[in-house]
């Protein structure tokens, strides 16, 4: 036993540091390596022959509350016996409609009791508050009025019914359930459990038609043979044979859940990240399922399955007519299958081994419609500090305050801006957070005050695991807020410090504490110091899977096994509110990474991909990564530029900067082994090229900046597939090596191939503008066609789609915020009928002033190519907060208008006011410009040209 241990230990701890090329991926296990995983495929495979039916909704139960507009009932589960009686099972089942989120929502539960041999200090009950950590505390759960009738199943469908009911009769009656508002029927069998949802009266969704719903229920090891269905293997029920998990107690023998939901006429599903694999999620018949586990992965697998940091079980759905949301809510270890069928359908199947079934179903015409609705329920993204939009400069490790210092200033003298330094693990003292080592930072207040006056900030790192033995870690382990192992004593492992402890941030006391270690770290008064938490799956490196065993158990008696996925993001939750809470007599908002990730963290974090490598294929990888993250609502996320392990070549660098200028969360960071690659250092021409990469990053901060509020609105994405943009094009399903930028215009390919000058991008019809020098391409007819972009070295390609208008700050400073009194450029760009729109937001960037109306919400548009208006949606109620609001030059793209009627001067109209100011047309060209027009973004204006 200690053999293996030590055995796990130094393999996992050379996996860290190794040089080689890819994840250990036997330290993982496989879905035949999984019990529950490999039990419900079997499952699968043996009801689907068998057509057996074990669930049946208990009619006698039906129960609608007229003012709670739920539904309630038992779903039996039915064991037949032909020895002694049946074993029924009651399974509690609730139906309703929420109305603000407008998300079906059911929920199938077990009543359970602690069996025989069941750890005491264990919930008996399965863990099914999970929304209480998903959901945004400020939506509301109430569900809206919604009809119920008993009656046949709708007759004009009977034609799908044959097609698609693979198993079980035809049902004679069903519940009706009609929700009227959104045009949704919901069709509730009686004869089996199964559901099916229609939207615009067609169906859409069907639930548990292919018989796979499988609810593990309570039994204990003597009596399981009497409990098991003849399709069930029991393979690994009460043992794990995992070389790393065979110590797992599995304290509730086996009690997973499982259910089928078939998409029909969608031959396109998307999102369950995190997974370094395409956006299109594959069919996974003849493969590995996909993965939702949250582990560290150093060097992770490409173009695979595996789990990794992060878990968010949403899944889109989409075709050109609409879009279906599922949103499985388990915390839990959990598989999905996905087949994508011969007659156009999707079919997956979605495994837990534990938890309860929470299930949401959100539907709309659009998959941002979808979006809006999923981030009502769980929480709208958080609008970040502006500066944090700018480039971040992180390694393992900068050393010492000095070595800050210098890098600041060598940034400087390159002219290269900059807003965030980072430091890594090494800045601690003996890695015991909380602690600064003295010989190098003997000042951290001085470090923080030197940086804010050079106006940037510093995040430093802080995990969840506490090195044991110092006055931290034995304060956890004295308050009782550590992690318990499954005796109920304090969890001991290996991480970063050696031996460590873990605080168990999902109970109020251990935030409370968290909180106060907080407290006592920051500075009085600082404000530019930031956190990020890493290693928050938990990642142990002695523990099975580089995570934490599954039996641990944290406040009132909760699992690890239920809660696994939820960890990370309760850990780094409580630390944003506890630098909220530091910051508030500033009102500043705080910053914050995160590697592990779950439903809701976009309340509160950033993320990052995590530890990739650098070379080409890691580059092409965190374009489908980062589109995946922002549509499912977590958009605030980049990868590792340029490579976190490894030594990347100059022409990746440079190729990499381009990408990740596009990235919203935009940070170098390296490996501790790596040589030192700060831009400064770089070679002409990479040197130029990053520098100017940077410099087009925050040029468009303004744009990248209004994407943000936006999304912190409509919880929409910032890095944006094609598809989401132009759901009406089924051919942009796949394509996830181009995007846009929010709802800019702005579409980007970036180049991820070593000697690659050229590039194949796709458009849609319309007009495109190439976003350095203006000049178009048109794309006529009605259907996708691809071109070839010019792509040397130092360019991007990238175009603003005719009918948009962007904002720039076109100054060249060292920081976000000395630019904040820099006035603005408006390009716009029309389209083949002279028409653009744009948005812009701005307020101070760093307060949350904005709740109190301050800050500048303004609508540009250009109609028929001949008159620019602004329309100021709101304007700030203060007058410091947005800083300088004059535009001091409107570029107008002139490629797609007639131009023979073009003035030489624009007449400006500000209210009764008027004015003359003259138009330069561009020596290629493309485009006019119009210089000092005497504007500004927060009053109404109108320029005739
Ligand atoms: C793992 C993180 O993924 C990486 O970014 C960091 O540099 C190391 N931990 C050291 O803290």
């Amino acid at each position: 036993m200690l053999l293996s241990y030590w055995i796990i230990t130094l393999t996992v701890w050379l996996c860290q540091f190794r040089q080689t090329t890819a994840f250990t991926d036997y330290l993982l296990k496989k879905c035949s390596q999984s019990g529950f995983c490999q039990r419900n495929r079997d499952y699968a495979k043996n009801i689907q022959s068998s057509k057996n039916i074990y669930y049946r909704i208990d009619e006698s139960s039906i129960a609608f509350n007229e003012t709670a507009y739920t539904l309630t009932a038992n779903i039996l589960k039915t064991i037949p016996r032909s020895d002694i009686d049946d074993i029924i099972i009651t399974l509690p089942f609730t139906l309703n409609v929420l109305n603000e989120s407008n998300a079906i929502r059911f929920t199938i539960d077990e009543q359970r009791n602690s069996p025989d041999g069941t750890n005491k200090l264990l919930q008996p009950e399965r863990f099914n508050s999970l929304w209480k950590w998903a959901f945004d505390p400020k939506a509301s759960l109430q569900a809206r009025e919604i009809s119920m009738s008993r009656t046949t199943p709708v007759i004009s469908q009977r034609s799908w019914f044959d097609t698609f009911f693979h198993i079980g009769e035809d049902p004679s009656e069903i519940l009706l359930i009609e929700d009227k508002t959104k045009n949704i029927k919901i069709e509730l069998a009686l004869n089996k459990f199964e559901i099916r949802v229609f939207h615009h009266d067609e169906i859409v969704l069907s639930i548990n038609d292919r018989n796979l719903l499988n609810l593990e229920h309570q039994r204990s090891i003597e009596n399981n043979f009497q409990n098991v269905l003849p399709e069930e293997s029991t393979f690994n029920m009460f043992a794990d044979d995992f070389e790393y998990s065979k110590d797992d107690t599995i304290p509730f023998g086996p009690e997973s859940v499982a259910l089928d939901f078939n998409f029909h006429n969608f031959q396109n599903v998307f999102g369950i990240p995190e997974h370094a694999d395409s956006l299109r999620l594959k069919d996974t018949i003849d493969d590995e399922p996909y993965r939702l586990f949250n582990v560290d992965v150093f060097e992770y697998n490409l173009d695979s399955r595996m789990p990794m940091y992060g878990a968010i079980p949403l899944m889109f759905a989409a075709n050109k007519k609409q879009t279906v949301g599922t949103f499985w809510l388990n915390a839990a270890d959990t598989w999905i299958d996905i087949h994508y069928d011969d007659m156009g359908n999707t079919q997956t199947h979605w495994i837990s081994e534990s938890g309860n079934i929470d299930v949401l179903i959100f539907l709309g015409d659009t998959p941002a419609d979808v979006l809006q609705d999923y981030t009502t329920l769980t929480g709208k993204p958080v609008l970040p500090l502006l500066s944090s939009l700018g480039y971040h400069q992180c390694r393992w490790n900068y050393n010492d305050e000095l070595d800050v210092l210098t890098v600041e200033s060598e940034m400087d003298k390159a002219g290269i801006p900059f807003d965030f330094i980072w430091l890594d693990l090494e800045y601690t003292d003996n890695k015991q957070y909380f602690t600064w080592k003295p010989d190098s930072f003997p000042n951290p207040r001085r470090l923080l005050s030197k940086l804010a006056e050079l106006g940037r900030h510093l995040t430093v790192l802080i995990d969840p695991h506490l090195k044991v033995d110092y006055n931290i870690s034995d304060i956890v382990a004295h308050e009782g807020v550590a992690v318990q192992n499954n005796k109920g004593r304090v969890y001991e492992g290996h991480c970063w410090p050696g031996a460590s402890i873990w605080i168990d941030t999902m109970f109020a006391k251990g935030q409370t504490i968290w909180a106060r270690f907080f407290k006592d770290f920051v500075p009085h008064g600082i404000t530019n110091l930031h956190i990020w938490n890493d290693m928050n799956e938990p990642s142990i490196f002695s523990g099975p899977e580089t995570t934490a065993p599954k039996d641990l158990i944290h406040a009132d008696g909760l699992e690890e096994r239920s809660i696994h996925n939820v960890y990370g993001m309760t850990v780094h939750e409580t630390t944003y509110n506890s630098m909220k809470e530091i910051f508030s007599p500033q009102d500043k908002r705080p910053f914050l990474l995160t590697r592990s990730f779950f439903a809701g963290s976009q309340r509160s974090a950033a993320a990052w991909t995590g530890d990739n490598q650098a070379n080409w294929d890691y580059l092409r990888m965190s374009i489908p990564m980062c589109l995946t993250n922002n549509i499912v609502g977590m958009p605030f996320i980049g990868a590792d530029v340029a490579g976190f392990e490894g030594n990347p070549e100059p022409e990746l660098i440079a190729r990499w900067y381009q990408t990740g200028l596009w990235y919203p969360f935009f940070r170098a960071h390296a490996h501790i082994d790596s040589i030192r690659r700060e831009p400064y250092l770089f070679q002409e021409p990479i040197s130029t090229i990053v520098k100017d990469a940077i410099r087009l990053r925050y040029s468009l901060l303004p744009t990248f900046y209004t994407s943000f509020k936006m999304s912190s609105i409509n919880g929409g994405a910032i890095m944006k597939p094609m598809f989401f943009e132009k759901p009406q094009y089924e051919d942009l399903y796949p394509v996830d090596n181009q995007f846009y930028l929010g709802d800019s215009g702005i579409l980007v390919k970036p180049i991820t191939t070593k000697d690659q000058f050229t590039t194949e991008m796709v458009f849609v019809p319309g007009i495109y503008y190439d976003l350095d020098n203006l000049t178009a391409i048109t794309i006529n007819g009605k259907d996708v066609a691809s071109r070839t972009i010019d792509a040397p070295l130092e360019k991007i390609p990238a175009f603003i789609e005719g009918g948009h208008i962007i904002t720039r700050r076109d100054r060249y400073r060292r920081s976000s915020k000395l630019m904040h009194h820099d006035p603005y450029t408006i390009i716009l760009a029309p389209d083949l009928n002279g028409n653009a729109s744009g948005r812009l937001y701005v307020d101070d960037g760093e307060t949350f002033g904005y709740e109190k109306g301050n800050f500048v919400d303004t609508q540009f548009s250009l109609s028929e190519g001949k008159i620019i208006q602004n329309e100021v949606l709101h304007a700030s109620n203060d007058d410091k907060s947005v800083g300088n609001t004059k535009i001091e030059t409107v570029i107008i793209a002139i490629d797609g208008m007639p131009t023979d009627n073009i003035q030489e001067t624009a007449t400006i109209k500000i209210g009764s006011k008027e004015h003359t100011v003259a138009i330069e047309k561009s020596d290629n060209d493309h485009y006019l410009t119009i210089k000092n027009p005497l504007i500004r973004i927060d009053e109404n204006w109108t320029i005739a040209f």
